[in-house]
């Protein structure tokens, strides 16, 4: 009878764990904010308890979408009374570290945020030693690796039907703040999120210093990983474009070469492969908020349950990509090579807009030029 007792008590907290909702505080309202909210609001794992953003305008725009959820101007004084269990901003990229702050201060068991990292490997350290020290999970949005293309590629790679994997690479048409951080992220996936050892870059055009998600124009790099595989990546006004893809921010080519093929994604235009054994493939695929952040959600869900379940969008590795794209920054604005871990954080920003001459970066093609403020040919 006793026994019976305890196997049912078992039973019951199996349940209670498996039913347990988390409570959810999104802040920031824009586009991403909105996403975010709306997706945890439609899985039953969480229960969104508000929203804040300074900017009134968004905030109400957001409500009426959302329904009736609790919202404010102060993000602080939200955070801070409601206690959240998981804490998400969705600010622009030079609103990082406070906000972090704020997340481990209200006592959250999992920050999420969006890319890029930070701005800066001052910034980067400083929340990495944040998180660290308070033991709390966090999450990087670089969801567009659950895309069925990027995870066939992901596939095909770690088959090892390319044979001995030596390069990978990334380029994008969108401007760094934008978009290296995604190419890195899924390349270094791809590479089993091996360590880099050294990087080296030239970067172009003032142009995007002014933007919210301040850049040079055009940067371009290597990255040598410490498993011997290479790495190449472009992104801005030079790289080159993808003609078959329409959307101009979808025009992102990531990809992996071996000794035996190679295989590669499109963020709006599917995935191909070349291989010895399987000659041409390829496959549709297409980046889709809608498909991609309800897992990128319920994984998050997983990990809080589980601290076996990390989830694969997880600050570490998002740190690792980041560094690899800090350095990247600082061997553009220093010349030569930067080796891997930097060993102290500096303002790559500064760096770069100190040294960056002020001439008209030159395109890839037509639209670039539009794309990048510069007057047609
Ligand atoms: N993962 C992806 O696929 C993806 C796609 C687009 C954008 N992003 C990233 O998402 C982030 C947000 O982009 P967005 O397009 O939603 O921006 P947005 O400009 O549309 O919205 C930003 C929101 O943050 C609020 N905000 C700004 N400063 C704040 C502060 N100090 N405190 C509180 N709220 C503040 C603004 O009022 C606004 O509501 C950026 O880092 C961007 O790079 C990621």
């Amino acid at each position: 009878m006793l026994s019976l007792d305890i196997g049912h008590s078992a039973q019951r907290f199996s349940e209670y764990r498996v039913m347990r909702t988390y409570r959810v505080l999104v802040i920031g309202m824009g586009k991403r904010g909105l996403h975010h909210a709306t997706f945890f609001k439609a899985n039953p794992r969480f229960q969104l308890i508000g929203v804040a953003s300074r900017d009134s305008g968004r905030l109400q725009g957001a409500m009426s979408k959302l329904g009736n959820v609790p919202s404010s101007s102060d993000a602080r004084a939200l955070a801070l009374s409601t206690k959240p269990d998981l804490f998400c901003f969705c600010t622009p990229p030079s609103v990082r570290l406070d906000m972090l702050k704020l997340g481990i201060e209200c006592g959250a068991k999992l920050i999420a945020f969006e890319k890029p990292v930070a701005l800066t490997s001052i910034e980067l350290y400083a929340m990495r030693d944040l998180v660290r020290k308070a033991g709390v999970k966090a999450v990087v949005s670089h969801q567009h690796r659950y895309g069925v293309h990027y995870r066939k590629v992901k596939e095909i790679v770690g088959s090892g039907v390319l044979g001995r994997v030596h390069t990978v690479y990334g380029t994008a048409t969108g401007w760094m703040t934008h978009m290296l951080s995604h190419l890195i992220d899924y390349t270094c996936w791809f590479n089993n999120y091996a360590p880099a050892a050294w990087v080296m870059a030239q970067a172009a055009g003032r142009a995007k210093f002014t933007d919210n998600h301040p850049s040079p124009d055009y940067i371009g790099g290597f990255v040598q990983f410490d498993n011997g595989v290479h790495g190449v990546y472009e992104c801005g006004a030079g790289a080159p474009d993808q003609p078959e893809v329409a959307k101009w921010w979808g025009k992102n080519r990531m990809g992996a070469q071996g000794t035996e093929g190679f295989a590669e994604v499109l963020t709006n235009g599917g995935w191909r492969a070349v291989t010895k054994s399987g000659g041409h493939e390829s496959g549709e695929g297409a980046m889709n908020y809608e498909l991609d952040m309800p897992p990128y959600i319920q994984e998050m869900a997983e990990w809080l349950d589980d601290d076996a379940k990390v989830h694969p969008c997880n600050f570490e590795n998002a740190c690792q990509g980041a560094e690899i794209m800090l350095a990247l920054q600082r061997s553009a604005a220093e010349g030569g090579q930067v080796t891997l871990p930097l060993t102290a954080g500096a303002d790559e920003q500064a760096m770069l807009q100190a040294k960056i001459a002020d001439r008209p970066v030159l395109v890839s093609c037509e639209q670039n030029r539009k794309e990048f403020g510069l007057a047609s040919a």
